[in-house]
C-alpha cells in the first residue's frame, strides 16, 4: 500500500485552526490574521474591468504581467530606495507561495533554516516540506530577533535564515541597526536571508527597513504581498524579489507548481500598488488607535506586554490556563505555543477587529486575569 510521504507526515495543520474550532459561534474573534477593512475599490474595479475586457482569461507570463512587476519595482524604489529590475520579480499566490519558492529553491535536504520562535507558522512547515531542518531561535525580551542569535546559530549546514519585520505573531518591528546586521550576516556567511515583509506598511513607531537596502551581495530574498497592506488576503497575490539567478531558480518551482498567479488578482494588485494610498494610511491609523486601547487594557489587568510597533498583533505574557479560560469566556485568542515552543506562556491577540468588540473583549480578558491571578 502506498504510504504518505514522510515530509507531509512531518507537518500538521496549524494550531490556530484548533482554537477557532474550540470557540463558540458568538465569540469575539481576536485570532484573525487579516485586516477587517474592505479592499480598495479601485483594486476591485481594475480586476472586474480586466475580466470584462477579456484580459484575464488566459495565462499570464510565468512571472506575472509586466505592468504589475513594474509597479512592484517602483514600490521598492520609492519605499526602500532600491533599484529593482521588474524582471527580477515573480508574482505569486500570496506571500505564502513566495515563502515556499524561496525555501524550495535554496534548501537542500538536511540543510537548516533559522527562523524566529515564536514565529509565523509557515517557516517551520515549509522547511520540513523541503526536507530541510527547522532551527527556531529565541527572541529578545522585547520580542525582536537579535542578529547575534542568528549569527551564533549559523553552521556549515545553514541554507537560510528568515527575518520577519513587522512580525507575526509579536508585532515587533526590527530597528535599522538590526536590519543592517542581518544583511551583513547574510553577506559574510554566504547564507540567504529570506525577508518576509508582508506587514511592511503597518508600522506605528519608527520605520520599516529591509535587508535589501543594505546587502552588498545578492544574499537577500524579499517576500511581499497585497494581503495585509491592502486587506486583500482572499485575492492571493504576493511576490518574491531577488537577484536574477535566484529568481530564475524560484521560477522553476513556480512554473511547475502554479504556472502564474491568478490574472484578475494581478490586475487588482497593480491598481492597489499604483493607486491612492490613503486607505492604507487610514487603516494603519485605526490599528494604532486600537493597539493603544488594547495595551492600556492589558496593562491595567497587570499583564506584561512588550509594546508592539507594527502589524496588528500584541503578545502578552499570560498565566497558565489564561488562554483556555479566555476562549471559554467567548474571546478567541491564539496560544503562543502555536507559533513555536518558546511561545509558551504567551498569547497572540489580533486587533483586526472593530473598536467596540475590542473593548468588550478587553473587559472579558481583564475579568479572566483577575479570576486566574
Ligand atoms: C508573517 C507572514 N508572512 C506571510 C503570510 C502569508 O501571507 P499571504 O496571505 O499573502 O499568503 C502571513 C499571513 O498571515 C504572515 O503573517
Amino acid at each position: 500500500m502506498t504510504e504518505f510521504a514522510r515530509r507531509v507526515e512531518g507537518v500538521s495543520i496549524s494550531g490556530i485552526r484548533e482554537v477557532f474550532e474550540a470557540a463558540g459561534e458568538d465569540a469575539i474573534n481576536l485570532g484573525l490574521g487579516q485586516p477587517d477593512f474592505p479592499a480598495p475599490a479601485h483594486a476591485r474595479e481594475a480586476a472586474t474591468e480586466a475580466i470584462a475586457e477579456g484580459l484575464a482569461d488566459g495565462y499570464t507570463g510565468n512571472k506575472g504581467i509586466e505592468s504589475l512587476r513594474e509597479a512592484i519595482a517602483e514600490k521598492y524604489a520609492r519605499d526602500q530606495g532600491v533599484e529593482v529590475d521588474p524582471g527580477d520579480v515573480i508574482a505569486t499566490a500570496g506571500g505564502s507561495e513566495a515563502l515556499h519558492l524561496a525555501i524550495e529553491a535554496h534548501v537542500d535536504p538536511g540543510e537548516e533554516v533559522i527562523f524566529p520562535d515564536p514565529g509565523f507558522v509557515s517557516y517551520d512547515a515549509l522547511t520540513r516540506l523541503a526536507d530541510g531542518v527547522p532551527k527556531p531561535v529565541e527572541l529578545r525580551e522585547d520580542l525582536t530577533l537579535d542578529p547575534a542569535t542568528v549569527e551564533e546559530a549559523i553552521t556549515d549546514d545553514t541554507a537560510a535564515f528568515v527575518v520577519n519585520s513587522p512580525s507575526n505573531p509579536t508585532g515587533a518591528v526590527a530597528g535599522e541597526d538590526d536590519i543592517r546586521e542581518f544583511a551583513r550576516i547574510a553577506d559574510e556567511h554566504d547564507v540567504v536571508c529570506i525577508s518576509d515583509e508582508v506587514y511592511e506598511r503597518i508600522v506605528f513607531d519608527g520605520a520599516h527597513h529591509s535587508p535589501m537596502e543594505f546587502a552588498e551581495t545578492d544574499s537577500v530574498v524579499t517576500v511581499g504581498a497585497c494581503s495585509k497592506t491592502y486587506s486583500m488576503t482572499g485575492w492571493r497575490l504576493g511576490w518574491v524579489q531577488a537577484s536574477n539567478r535566484r529568481i530564475e531558480r524560484m521560477l522553476r518551482v513556480h512554473q511547475y507548481m502554479q504556472a502564474c498567479a491568478s490574472a484578475p488578482a494581478q490586475f487588482a494588485a497593480e491598481a492597489a500598488l499604483t493607486g491612492p494610498q490613503d486607505r492604507v494610511d487610514e487603516m494603519v491609523a485605526a490599528f494604532e488607535e486600537r493597539r493603544d486601547v488594547l495595551l492600556d487594557g492589558l496593562e491595567d489587568a497587570g499583564l506584561e506586554v512588550p509594546t508592539p510597533t507594527g502589524a496588528f498583533y500584541a503578545m502578552p505574557k499570560v498565566p497558565e490556563g489564561w488562554v483556555d479560560e479566555v476562549i471559554d469566556s467567548g474571546v478567541v485568542v491564539v496560544p503562543g505555543d502555536a507559533f513555536g515552543v518558546r511561545g509558551e506562556g504567551y498569547a497572540r491577540i489580533s486587533y483586526a477587529t472593530g473598536m467596540e468588540e475590542l473593548k468588550e473583549a478587553i473587559e472579558i480578558m481583564q475579568d479572566v486575569t483577575r479570576r486566574i491571578d
